[in-house]
């Protein structure tokens, strides 16, 4: 681990356009730097550095972050390593601290699994070369299939004898306990015998993205019909399933390269292709496509396509998958092969001509929205009814994608296609998009709800009607994180002339809403505000970089978000963002006064009321004495009293005389 110290001395160094320029070629724009955004298709320059905010962000596609989450965003770094690259650029020395012994054993316990399958994966490799039964039947079989030695060896392919308990033996003498054994999946316990769950199978080993071994496919290779072609490690702390595509550690600089992925069904597809030149291939291995690996996908390309085996019958039930690639703003081509063939039967074909295979690739393949249109088209046969469902569903698919200029041109296309006009697809967009803005809006509200209870010491009985108040506080932290630094000036007539008073807004603002006792109820505005108060304790304003940088994921993205806002406002940024900024500076002292007025004055109302209910509570109370009751009404009379002259002053403007 990293020390705190050197991941702060780090933050503080590293400059982020200079970073970034590395990357991106940036140009000057007063106080900012501009450039094409690495992260989406644009012609006109949206991505914005800020120096003096340590943060890019970009108004085309909304990626927006740090220095470190660039580069793990465009380098696909982890957390640590983009550290570890800025410490290196900038001589940093990396202090590292200790583990604590619950994280030492998290990680002892995986790397046992790891040393387990590198220790498999040569055992098996022996077994097919150096093993009368391997080079009989695994190496021969693997030969019959067209595999030649050098894609044996890159893949690390093996064979797993026809024994009882080889590889259990094997590595039970090599100090691994039968604990592993099981946990890793090489070893089933059936009624205290131990035996090979692969036991005469051919082994594909499954890398990591990094190429560690995290488990394997087993082959069958009879053509025994009870027993299942593949067989897979089970999941375990190094394995899941769902994390898992078949071919990323040898395909990744390929796809980034080409900028396409092709993704197939089973691991024979992927080693065929890449023997024939084509590296760009990955498998999900039968199972159907998960958000883990579109997203593993995605840190390489943009753009994938999938091919299909000329006789499958699941492609109906793969849209639903595919649906998930295209709202990750992915696009998405479809490929299918010729009746009873696969990539990798396709391949070995043409293997006296592998450029047949590219070609047919690239000659077959059709974007997935036409396919899809056209595919669902042959079912409904002029039957109206299958066609109102085909439209929908049709419909729907667009909706998901999240560019709007894409989904006109999908629009556009599918408008000719099923012969309908393109206003009544827009409509039904237009309504499925709105039913999803309400549905989202109302899982986040949730979300802010649970958020609130976990970290906010609020007391939950004051439930207030969140959203007003909500837009107030974060127009609050709004103009302590944009403008706390800048002063304000107010000019006071008092009895002895005009007196002029500064104030830094930041100072402003935590001293105006502490007199009034006001506080915040948002968890994530809370906990930023609260960081001004202290920082106002000690006669400091924070530095912007801290919140940008948090530990706190959601308080770095609220900060990042807020930053960024007074140029998202206006729409013409690029001529306009200058001038907005420079207006709203201006102001700012009657924006301040402004936006504090109407939030006080709402906080106030809330307080009121509350102080209201529990009046007309306590009156309603049988049970007290009458002493007590009205002790206690009369401590909260004077608090609402209190309360609703500061309110009254508030609402009538009578506060300070500002010139
Ligand atoms: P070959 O028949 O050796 O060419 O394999 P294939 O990759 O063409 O197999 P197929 O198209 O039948 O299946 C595609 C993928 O689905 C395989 O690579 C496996 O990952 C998976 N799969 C197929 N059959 C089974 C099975 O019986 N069990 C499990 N768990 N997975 C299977
Ligand atoms: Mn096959």
């Amino acid at each position: 681990m990293i020390s705190k110290d050197t991941i702060n001395e780090i933050f503080e160094t590293a400059r982020i356009e200079e970073v970034i320029g590395e990357f991106v070629n940036l140009k000057r724009r007063g106080v900012n730097y501009l450039g094409l955004c690495p992260f989406h298709n644009e012609k006109t320059p949206s991505f914005t550095v800020s120096p003096a905010k340590n943060i890019y962000k970009c108004f085309g596609c909304g990626k927006a972050g740090n220095v470190v989450n660039f580069l793990m965003e465009h380098e696909h770094y982890t957390y640590v390593e983009a550290l570890k690259y800025l410490a290196k650029k900038y001589n940093i020395e990396i202090e590292e601290t200790e583990q604590t012994p619950e994280q030492r054993q998290v990680l002892d316990e995986k790397e046992v699994l790891y040393n387990i399958s590198r220790f498999a994966q040569k055992h098996f490799t022996d077994n097919l070369f150096n093993t009368e039964q391997g080079k009989a039947i695994a190496l021969t079989y693997f030969k019959e299939r067209d595999f030649d030695i050098n894609t044996i060896k890159k893949f690390q392919l093996g064979y797993c004898l026809k024994e009882w308990d080889d590889f259990t033996k094997a590595a039970l003498k090599n100090a691994y306990k039968i604990e592993t054994l099981i946990k890793s999946g090489f070893t089933i316990n059936k009624n205290g015998k131990y035996y090979d769950r692969f036991r005469e199978r051919v082994m594909f080993p499954i890398h990591s993205m990094s190429g560690r071994i995290v488990g394997f496919g087993g082959r069958i290779l009879t053509s025994d019909k009870t027993k299942p072609k593949y067989v897979n490690t089970p999941e375990s702390e190094i394995y899941h399933k769902s994390n898992v595509l078949y071919g990323i550690y040898f395909a990744k600089n390929a796809i980034r390269n080409k900028d396409n992925c092709y993704l197939v069904e089973g691991y024979t597809d992927v080693i065929s292709l890449y023997q024939a030149g084509i590296e760009n291939v990955v498998a999900s291995s039968g199972t159907s496509l998960t958000n883990e690996q579109i997203r593993a996908i995605k840190r390489f390309t943009q753009n994938i396509t999938i091919l299909y085996d000329g006789d499958t019958a699941g492609i109906k039930a793969s849209f639903r998958g595919i649906n998930m690639i295209l709202e990750q703003g992915m696009n998405v081509k479809i490929v299918l092969f010729p009746e009873g063939e696969d990539p990798d039967s396709f391949t070995r074909k043409n293997k006296n001509n592998p450029d047949n295979v590219v070609n047919f690739i690239n000659d077959n393949s059709l974007d997935f929205i036409k396919f899809k249109t056209n595919l669902l088209l042959k079912d409904t046969k002029n039957d109206p009814i299958k066609k109102a469902s085909l439209i929908k569903d049709i419909v729907n698919t667009i909706s998901v994608i999240p560019d709007e200029i894409t989904r006109s041109i999908y629009v556009k296309e599918c408008a000719v296609l099923l012969d309908i006009q393109e206003k009544v697809l827009y409509d039904e967009i237009f309504r499925i998009l709105k039913n999803n803005y309400y549905k989202k809006k109302k899982i986040s509200d949730n979300a802010a709800v649970r958020l609130k209870k976990e970290k906010s010491s609020v007391d939950e009985s004051k439930v207030y009607k969140t959203t007003d108040i909500y837009l107030h506080e974060r127009e609050i932290i709004r103009l302590l994180l944009n403008y706390g630094k800048e002063k304000i000036y107010f000019r006071e007539r008092t009895k002895y002339g005009v007196k002029t008073t500064t104030y830094f807004t930041a100072d402003y603002i935590v001293r105006d809403l502490r007199e009034n006792e006001i506080e915040f109820q948002d968890a994530v505005c809370k906990a930023i505000y609260d960081e001004y108060v202290s920082a106002n304790e000690n006669e400091i304003i924070p530095n912007t970089d801290y919140f940008i940088n948090h530990n706190d994921k959601d308080i770095q993205k609220l900060s990042i978000d807020l930053l960024s806002e007074a140029y998202e406002l206006s729409d013409n940024w690029k001529k306009k963002h200058r001038i907005y900024v420079d207006t709203e500076l201006n102001k700012l002292k009657d924006i301040v006064l402004n936006t504090m007025l109407a939030f006080k004055s709402q906080k106030l109302k809330i307080m009121i009321n509350e102080i209201e209910k529990k009046i007309k509570d306590i009156e309603k109370e049988e049970t007290l004495k009458s002493t007590e009751k009205e002790e206690k009404l009369n401590i909260l009379m004077q608090q609402l009293k209190l309360i609703q002259d500061k309110y009254s002053e508030i609402n009538s403007g009578l506060g300070r005389v500002i010139i």
